[in-house]
């Protein structure tokens, strides 16, 4: 039963018209304690508009209200406070969340429509660094999310495979490479490549033009430039797609930059019958002043195509097969700038989805202080941090509980689910210095904390195995019990907010809300006393048990049911 509902209806027959629905439930508060009532309803916006005083149009609401559904209503002061009936408030609750598993909170908000999300998108022969970490784990989350809400995610990983880099990377193995270093270490070794072309590219300029040639190569289909580009990018994505396994992340689509090659040509000849190419010292540009932004660069003047113009045609062919409800684009807050360019240009050609756009910006991540960066040769590599944070999880659990079986593979979701957690658990926007050890300690904010609130509740259910498990909430009277049942009712909203925020944070923080709650409740009362209470106790138990797990899986993190 959605008590909050029963009070805006309750509420807005009392006011009769004065105020919509929306406008009740955005005013209602959550009273801090539970003594103060469940809902609370203040009256000073109210007491402007209808020139009486607070106390007096509370005190009026509260004789006009039929009060049924709730405990009781209190007036104190300005604030009509309401009391839900805990009985059948606990009852419904619990069986609601018993009934409904894992699906619990599902909503069809979304009605199917496609969403694609473009989220990864790590460049070939560099490491995937932080900052994709980021795009890789929330890009994750808000497709569980989005599914949650009855949309459809497509989860493309935008591969950087294309551009002039390509070049520069092709000159440097020809120039230093070879190809038994490659097969052995990919990654590291096209990585030494490319930061030798930098560096000795400052004295020979030369460089650049050789480069230059290579990529005009690779856009013209030669048979050699190809080959090697298709060798390097392989390699990549194996090391890559060990990430994402470990991280348990899967892609719909891994159509890269290089997939939208052979759809250039029409973004031009589009640009070109709009009459939006301007030529500005032998590039074509696309003029954004009326938007207040740069040029849009869409052609060198060798002919080659940039960044944005695989974007633009990678926007054109999602409208095409998606016709996209949202248009997702979880890419660091760096690229804001860009993504207006992006969304004007498009506005300008009439693509449909310009106007659902949307860049899901995310801050900077540093790690343990330092900053990341390919090019200074100052790399942390991402599979480094998670086999680090593997190995303190095992040691964690070590020290913990020695006996436990399946050691080696608790420690794994322990320790990534950290990872993934402690990034999750901030509002995107936010730049973050990821501290390991603490994101790893069982008690705090972490994820370690809420996947063991976890972890204990499915142990007392193993021990009380033979119990009948019913949620007669009526007979379970503690607060404690009572604040957890409430947080467990708000979960349908909170995964609506989530979605409309496109906030993965909103999960976080509720899961770590919940399992404290549930903490406090654990320690307070004897769940598993042999009582009348004891079989709704643990409905109460059991419902705790399956949000938590819920919520972790939204955000991508595993929920061990022993650690
Ligand atoms: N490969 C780019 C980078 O690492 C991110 C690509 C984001 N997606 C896009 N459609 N532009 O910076």
């Amino acid at each position: 039963m959605d008590y909050k509902q029963t009070v805006v209806e309750a509420l807005a027959k009392a006011l009769d018209g004065q105020l919509t629905a929306d406008e009740i439930a955005a005013k209602l508060e959550r009273p801090k304690t539970s003594d103060k009532g469940d809902m609370a309803f203040p009256t000073f916006t109210l007491a402007k508009v209808l020139h009486q005083a607070p106390q007096q149009i509370a005190q009026d609401l509260a004789d006009k209200l039929e009060t049924t559904d709730f405990e009781k209503v209190e007036v104190v002061g300005p604030y009509l406070n309401f009391f839900f009936d805990k009985g059948s408030y606990s009852e419904a609750t619990l069986q609601t969340v018993l009934t409904d598993g894992a699906s619990y909170g599902q909503n069809e908000d979304g009605q199917g429509g496609n969403v694609p999300i473009d989220m990864s998108s790590p460049n070939i022969a560099k490491p995937m660094s932080m900052g994709h970490l980021r795009s890789t784990v929330i890009g994750n989350s808000i497709a569980e999310i989005l599914t949650k809400n009855g949309y459809h995610p497509i989860k493309d990983n935008h591969l950087g495979d294309w551009g002039t880099q390509f070049g520069k990377l092709i000159t440097a193995y020809k120039l230093w490479g070879n190809e038994a270093d490659v097969k052995a270490d990919p990654i590291n070794k096209l990585v030494e490549y490319y930061i030798r072309f930098h560096k000795e590219d400052v004295e020979k300029p030369e460089l650049d033009d050789i480069a230059r040639e290579w990529f005009k190569k690779l856009e013209d289909g030669d048979e050699e430039a190809h080959r090697l580009w298709k060798w390097f990018r392989e390699a990549s994505l194996q090391e890559f797609n060990d990430v994402y396994d470990e991280l348990g992340v899967k892609f719909d689509t891994y159509n890269g930059e290089a997939f939208y090659n052979d759809k250039l040509e029409e973004v031009v000849q589009i640009l070109k019958d709009k009459h939006l190419l301007v030529e500005s010292q032998g590039a074509q540009v696309v003029d954004l002043s009326k938007y207040d932004l740069n040029p849009a660069l869409i052609l060198k003047s060798d002919g080659a195509s940039l960044y944005i113009t695989r974007d633009i045609a990678t926007a054109l062919y999602r409208d095409r097969t998606y016709a996209p409800a949202k248009n997702l684009y979880v890419v660091g807050s760096e690229q804001t700038y860009y993504f207006k360019q992006l969304k004007a240009v498009l506005k300008e050609m009439g693509v449909k989805s310009a106007d659902n756009l949307q860049h899901v910006p995310f801050g900077l991540i540093t790690v343990d202080g330092k900053k990341l960066s390919t090019r200074s040769g100052r790399i942390i590599l991402l599979a480094k941090v998670l086999e680090e944070s593997v190995k303190l999880a095992a040691e964690e659990i070590n020290e913990k509980n020695p006996d436990l079986a399946n050691k080696q593979a608790v420690a794994q979701q322990v320790g990534v689910g950290a990872i993934v957690f402690g990034d999750l658990k901030n509002e995107r926007t936010n730049n973050i210095d990821f501290v390991l050890a603490d994101q790893l300690k069982f008690e705090g904010e972490t994820g370690p904390y809420v996947q063991y609130a976890h972890a204990r509740a499915e142990s007392m259910l193993r021990k009380a195995a033979n119990v009948d498990v019913q949620p007669a909430g009526n007979q379970i009277t503690d607060p404690e019990a009572w604040d957890t049942i409430k947080t467990l009712a708000d979960f349908p909203a909170i995964v609506k907010m989530a979605c409309k925020e496109l906030e993965p944070s909103v999960v976080a923080k509720y899961a770590i809300r919940l399992a404290k709650t549930f903490n406090k409740y654990y320690a307070h009362s004897k769940i598993l006393t042999e009582d009348a209470e004891l079989s709704a106790r643990l409905a109460l138990v059991k419902a705790v048990s399956t949000v938590l797990k819920e919520a972790l899986r939204l955000l991508g993190v595993q929920a061990p049911d022993e650690m």
